[in-house]
Parts: structure tokens; C-alpha cells; sequence
């Protein structure tokens, strides 16, 4: 039984995934309230945002395509609608992205990735090396080829962080700066939380969107939480003066011995470059030999990269599942819902994580685009369906 100033939907994280649940649940006429000590925080500040549906299609995640391109054709939409809510800018910009291939092994790669995307019937077309020089004349001069993929853009995850705080704030949600120490469950329903705070907050539901603490929370059965773990990338900021632009006009990437580098350009000068993946638990440090890798990688495809001041250096972690796709709807405990194991596509699965939690909400349906990603995937004794 709720009072009635009991919320009908608490959220716990207030990170991107969070936000847009919040702020798409309010809009739906929900009472929400979001549980964070710093909301807005959390991997989008660490993120560079590239929106990279096609140039990060990896084997056997086709289901998960489908759902990044479906959050990909609402971008523009979902960038314009936040913008006029927030009055702010995003820094969504439709710029597209070149891969590129430094030597055989990368170019082979380039190909295999191409002809992936071919058969996934993915717009992607591929460049000679002379060719991916015209567009991007700071490359360098040995890169061997490429492919240009006009479609996956990018935005600035940080302000699309703020700016989904100040859509939440007027759209009437609520902010408690604390941190959830236990979730709540009574009669086998998920029915609140206790804070670090020492408050205890009542909701119709709950969302977990923790990010990779999803998995960590009390007071529920192990086998509803999320099998998430954290995935380190380490990420550095370069500031482009004004005298160098542009610098770079879309974001370029490669895979330069095996590890993913990419370098995405804002309009306001700052590169972002990223990002390492190191399977270190919740180690966030930024060491000498991830920085090291990065600068050496980047400056093979760029060299012009080490005149530029070197502005930060941060280390984020991605909520990854065991299928790198996210866990989007209710666990098999009446009442809790999930929306986190993001992974990769945090950013680019901002839009469509927002509509298909608040349509459940709402509704009580998870959206036909969500079903595959059910939590129950990783419950096979829990497979019932929540009441
Ligand atoms: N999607 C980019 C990354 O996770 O590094």
C-alpha cells in the first residue's frame, strides 16, 4: 500500500539510462523520483558518444543492430525534442564516420567488416587510402584504405547528461542526492528502497539503471539482479586551437593491433580520443600504459595529434552483460524492471531505452523493439512472466 506521496516509479542511477526513463515516465504522467548522489554523472562523462550503430557491428550481436539502428532513426527527433525541453544544446552532430586500415592485418579486418556490413545490408562504402586523405587530409600518409559510413554520428555525452537533468527537473521529477543502500520487497513485489540516508521511499516500481552497480543492490533475490560487470575505458580529451581547425571533420577510427582507437572531433575543438577495454573490475585508474596506447595509436593515424594540448585524461566503466546487449524490462520479480548492461551503446541506446521503459511503465507492455532483451534471458528457471 503507497501514500500518497509515494512516487510511482523510483529510478536508482541517475546516469543517461536513468534520465531518459525518468524523463519519459514524467511525460507519460508518472510520479518519478531518481536516486543518485550525482545525477548526470556516471560513464556519459567519460563516454565520447559516438552514435557508431554500423562501424561497431561486431559478429553475432545482429539482434542487437537492430536495436541500435531503431535508437539511431530516433536521434534526431529524440536531439531536437531534448533541445527545446532543456534549452540547451547536445552537441549532436550528423558527421559521419570514417574507419580506417594502417597496414594488411587492419585492412583484411576493414574488409571482413565490410562485407558484414553488406550482408547485414548496411550503407557503408569502402575508400582508398588516397581517397580517405582527400576527406581527412590529417591522416597519415600510410593509411591503406577505409570505409566511410555516413550514417553513425555522434553527440556530446555530457551535455546530453545536463540537458536531460533539466528536461527531468521541468517535467516535474524528483531528485533524492543519495545512495540506494537496500531495495525494499514485500509480498514478493519490489515496493521501494532504503536510502544511505536513512530515508525509506515507497514507489508503485522501481527501475534498477545503475549502471555496472546494477548487479550489486541488496535486499532482492541474486537471480533478479543483473549478471553486469564493469568494463574499463580509459579516454583522453585534446584541445584543437582555433588556428589547426578543422582538424578533423568526422570521427575516425581503426583497430591498430587488435585494439579499437577512435578520435571524435566536437565542434567547440575539443578530440576526444578513446578508449581502451580492460577487464579489470572496478579499477578506474588512469595508468601511464593506457595513455600510452592510446597517444601511440592515435598518433598513427593522426600524427598531427601530439601538437595538440593535452586537456584530461579519465577512466570510465561500461555496464557490460554477457551478450553485450542491454537488459531492458521487468525481472522476474513483480514490480522491479531493469534498463542498464548498456555496454558499447549507452549513448546511442539513450532514445529508445527511454520510450520502451516508459511504455512499460505506462503501460504494463514492453514494446515489440524490447522483448528480445528481457532480463529473463538470464533467469531460465524465472522465465514466468511478472504480474
Ligand atoms: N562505444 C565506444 C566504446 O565503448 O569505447
Amino acid at each position: 500500500m503507497h501514500t500518497d506521496r509515494s512516487p510511482d516509479v523510483l529510478i536508482v542511477g541517475g546516469g543517461i539510462i536513468g534520465l531518459v526513463t525518468a524523463w519519459r515516465s514524467a511525460q507519460r504522467g508518472l510520479r518519478t523520483i531518481v536516486v543518485d548522489p550525482e545525477p548526470g554523472g556516471g560513464a556519459a562523462q567519460v563516454a565520447a558518444g559516438m552514435l557508431a550503430a554500423v562501424t561497431e557491428l561486431h559478429y553475432g550481436e545482429q539482434m542487437l543492430l537492430g536495436l541500435n539502428l531503431e535508437s539511431a532513426r530516433r536521434y534526431p527527433a529524440f536531439a531536437a525534442e531534448l533541445t527545446e525541453a532543456s534549452g540547451q544544446e547536445l552537441g549532436y552532430r550528423t558527421c559521419g564516420t570514417l574507419a580506417v586500415a594502417l597496414d594488411a592485418d587492419d585492412r583484411a579486418h576493414l574488409r571482413e567488416l565490410h562485407a558484414l556490413q553488406q550482408r547485414s545490408g548496411l550503407e557503408s562504402e569502402w575508400l582508398t587510402g588516397r581517397e580517405c586523405r582527400r576527406l581527412e587530409p590529417m591522416l597519415a600518409p600510410g593509411v591503406r584504405g577505409g570505409l566511410r559510413v555516413e550514417g553513425d554520428h555522434q553527440v556530446d555525452p555530457r551535455r546530453l547528461a545536463k540537458a536531460l537533468v533539466t528536461a527531468c527537473e521541468r517535467a516535474g521529477v524528483g531528485f533524492r542526492r543519495s545512495r540506494v543502500e537496500r531495495l525494499r520487497v514485500s509480498d514478493d513485489r519490489a515496493t521501494g528502497a532504503e536510502l544511505e540516508d536513512g530515508a525509506v521511499l515507497g514507489a508503485g516500481q522501481v527501475v534498477v539503471a545503475a549502471g555496472s552497480l546494477s548487479g550489486r543492490l541488496a535486499g532482492v533475490p541474486g537471480d533478479v539482479l543483473p549478471p553486469v560487470r564493469p568494463v574499463k575505458g580509459q579516454v583522453l580529451r585534446l584541445t584543437v586551437p582555433g588556428a589547426y581547425a578543422p582538424f578533423l571533420s568526422r570521427t575516425v577510427r581503426a583497430v591498430v593491433r587488435g585494439s579499437d582507437v577512435y578520435l571524435v572531433p566536437r565542434e567547440n575543438g575539443e578530440l576526444v580520443i578513446g578508449a581502451t577495454s580492460e577487464e579489470l573490475g572496478w579499477d578506474t585508474t588512469v595508468t601511464a600504459g593506457g595513455v600510452y596506447q592510446l597517444l601511440r595509436d592515435a598518433h598513427e593515424l593522426v600524427p598531427g595529434i601530439t601538437e595538440l594540448p593535452l586537456t584530461e585524461t579519465r577512466a570510465g566503466l561500461r555496464p557490460a552483460s554477457p551478450d553485450n546487449a542491454p537488459l531492458l524490462g521487468p525481472t522476474a520479480l513483480p514490480g522491479l524492471h531493469l534498463a542498464t548492461g548498456h555496454h558499447r551503446n549507452g549513448v546511442l541506446l539513450t532514445p529508445v531505452t527511454g520510450d520502451v521503459m516508459a511504455e512499460l511503465l505506462a503501460t504494463g507492455d514492453l514494446p515489440a523493439e524490447a522483448r528480445p532483451f528481457s532480463p529473463l534471458r538470464f533467469s531460465p528457471l524465472r522465465q514466468e512472466q511478472p504480474v
